[in-house]
């Protein structure tokens, strides 16, 4: 924590959600809260929602959610830090230079540091490709159809044929050559001494979704091996959970991205119009990235390159989609290559046909399989059946396996009974495979013990939050040490402090996290759809089995860890008479 607690909450509560969120969203009232278009995924209707009352946001459809910190982080890339900046100005907060601690400052410093080298040689390359050494490199960008605004939109720039002059330019703007090495701008040998990294290349600035610049892809002139350079890894540049283009992309609401494989590609469908463009990073599409687009949209558009490598790109990042719960498309560019050469020689037009005609991804998976049979050999034959019927058992849900079974038994002219048996005889043998787990609330949901124990207490949070008055009622049965999740009982840490002094305030407790996963955790907790049973009957009783649970838990855990501590002991027998009269106790929500 850099900044102390109260200064933190003095800045969060100057700033109202409902005003800051709404220079992002638009939204409308109803009833108690305001409702919008979640900006962190696509979306038709309205399931963003803001609470004026506890000052969070949470969306219904994707789970985002937390105070006006977590909004700004979420929404402008910032660490926790930076939005505590960015609304300690807005709210005409000054913020004090010396809390931070000497390596926390650092920290941060290197990173601001970082960001600064990255766009003074962003500047750098801009302005050499614009002047007389830079002359080949506007050539080559525009013998590959770029206009001047699609290159100004970029940022492109160019690296001329001296092996320094980045080096020098930036020494004498006072940064220091290991700042420069660090950045991945210059390297050192002995023969040269420090010289620059891109040298005779075409520039692409890499930005983040904020639009900072946090590395570089350098495409050589000509022939030359490697094709494509690109800056290393740094404190700032994450490969694995940046895209190219994804500044742009993310505000493009066309409803789907188009993941494509180069810097180019990206640029061109840009120019096209087709702004919902991006581009992993010179590296293979990840897990991270996945979760990235999961917030701009539900479906992904694969538009990598017609060649084997492509193909097997393409198949790797449709299990990552679907493990994300994206669904992936493929589109066919055939005969061209990639989408630049494809949009060169049959235009805008035809590629929003093909965006049309993409297929599905399943049955690229089979198509693509179907090219390792020999469909006219028997043998070969029911081998790929097999494989089709076991790769059918992957859809758990019945409804949707059928049609599967349906749509794949035509395309392939397999009788659909035929295969319908080949499917059940495999699940009999390995059973359907499991959904992959996606994180829902609800009570009546089966899960592990774990995930189990953990949603107990998160309920119990959640009613403590609606229902404030019980507090005083369960007080003697439960304390945050009760919670077993580590994140819970930070919470609950929090919450209890606040009932005890009467103040409920769910925003605060949300800054008590600096992540934003952390945050969109707490904010879950504080959204109240988890609650809608019907009687007060029911509530009673769904609220007392949430507490039993919980101590229950609790005392589980406890005891487990037991040894030979006495006072852990005693804390054993003492919380077991409490569970004996918490069990007999009704605790009645008035
Ligand atoms: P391609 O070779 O398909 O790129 O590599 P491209 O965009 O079609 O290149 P042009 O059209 O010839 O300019 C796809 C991506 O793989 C990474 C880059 O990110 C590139 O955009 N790559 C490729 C590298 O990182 N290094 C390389 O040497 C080659
Ligand atoms: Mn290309």
């Amino acid at each position: 924590m850099y900044y102390p607690d109260e200064l933190v909450e003095e800045i969060r509560a100057k700033n109202d959600i409902v005003e800051v969120i709404s220079g992002y969203v638009k939204m409308q009232r109803k009833g108690n809260n305001y409702f919008g278009l979640c900006p962190f995924h696509s979306e038709k209707s309205p399931s963003f929602s803001v609470s004026p009352g506890k000052q969070i946001f949470y969306c219904f459809g994707c789970g985002a959610g937390g105070n006006v910190f977590t909004f700004l982080m979420e929404y402008e890339n910032y660490s926790f830090q930076e939005a505590i900046k960015a609304l300690a100005q807005r709210a005409g907060v000054s913020l004090p230079e010396e809390t931070d601690s000497r390596e926390a400052r650092e920290k941060d410093n290197k990173r601001a540091k970082l960001l600064e080298i990255n766009k003074e040689a962003a500047k750098y390359f801009y302005y050499q490709l614009r002047g007389k050494s830079g002359q080949a490199g506007y050539q080559y960008l525009k013998k590959r159809e770029l206009s001047d605004e699609t290159i100004h939109r970029f940022g492109l720039g160019f690296a001329n044929m001296t092996g320094d002059d980045l080096t020098v330019y930036l020494k004498r703007k006072g940064y220091e050559d290991r700042l420069i090495q660090e950045a991945g701008l210059a390297a050192f040998d002995e023969k040269h001494g420090i010289h620059d990294k891109f040298w005779n290349r075409v520039m692409f600035p890499i930005q983040d979704s904020n639009h900072r610049v946090i590395g570089f892809g350098g495409r050589v002139m000509g022939d030359a091996k490697p094709k494509y350079l690109n800056s290393p890894e740094t404190q700032i540049f994450d490969k694995s959970r940046n895209l190219y283009g994804l500044n742009f992309a993310r505000t493009s609401r066309k409803g789907n991205i188009i993941l494509c494989e180069g810097y180019m590609d990206v640029i061109s469908m840009h120019q096209a119009g087709f702004t919902q463009a991006a581009a992993s990073l010179g590296t293979a599409f990840t897990e991270g990235q996945a979760n990235l687009l999961r917030r701009y949209a539900q479906e992904v558009i694969l538009a990598y390159d017609s060649d084997g490598a492509g193909v097997k790109a393409a198949l790797r990042a449709i299990g990552i989609l679907k493990e994300a719960g994206l669904s992936g498309k493929v589109l066919n560019l055939e005969p061209y290559k990639d989408p630049d050469e494809f949009l060169k020689n049959r235009g805008q037009a035809a590629f929003e046909e093909r965006i049309r005609q993409a297929e599905n991804s399943f049955f690229f998976e089979i198509r693509m399989l179907q090219r390792e049979y020999d469909l006219s050999d028997p043998e070969s034959k029911t081998l790929f059946h097999r494989e089709i019927a076991r790769r059918l058992c992957g859809f758990s849900e019945e409804v949707e396996r059928e049609n599967y079974i349906e749509a794949v038994a035509d395309k392939y002219h397999i009788g659909f009974e035929n295969l319908r048996k080949l499917v059940r005889s495999y699940a009999a043998k390995t059973g359907f495979a499991a959904p992959p787990v996606r994180p829902k609330s609800g009570i009546r949901e089966k899960s592990a013990p774990d995930e189990g124990r953990k949603k107990a207490q998160k309920l119990l949070l959640t009613w403590l939050v609606e229902e404030p008055a019980v507090y005083k009622k369960i007080k003697k049965y439960i304390s945050p040490d009760d919670f077993t999740d580590e994140l819970y009982r930070k919470i609950a840490e929090g919450l209890f402090g606040e009932l005890e002094r009467e103040e409920l305030n769910p925003a605060a407790l949300i800054s008590l996290f600096t992540q934003e996963d952390e945050q969109r955790e707490a904010a879950g907790v504080f959204h109240t759809k988890l609650i809608q049973l019907q009687t007060k009957a029911e509530q009673e009783k769904a609220f007392h089995d949430i507490l039993v649970t919980v101590k229950r838990n609790s005392l589980e855990s406890l005891s487990a860890g037991l040894g030979n501590d006495l006072s852990a002991l005693s804390r054993v027998i003492e919380g077991k008479k409490a569970l004996e009269e918490l069990s007999k106790t009704h605790i009645s929500l008035d």
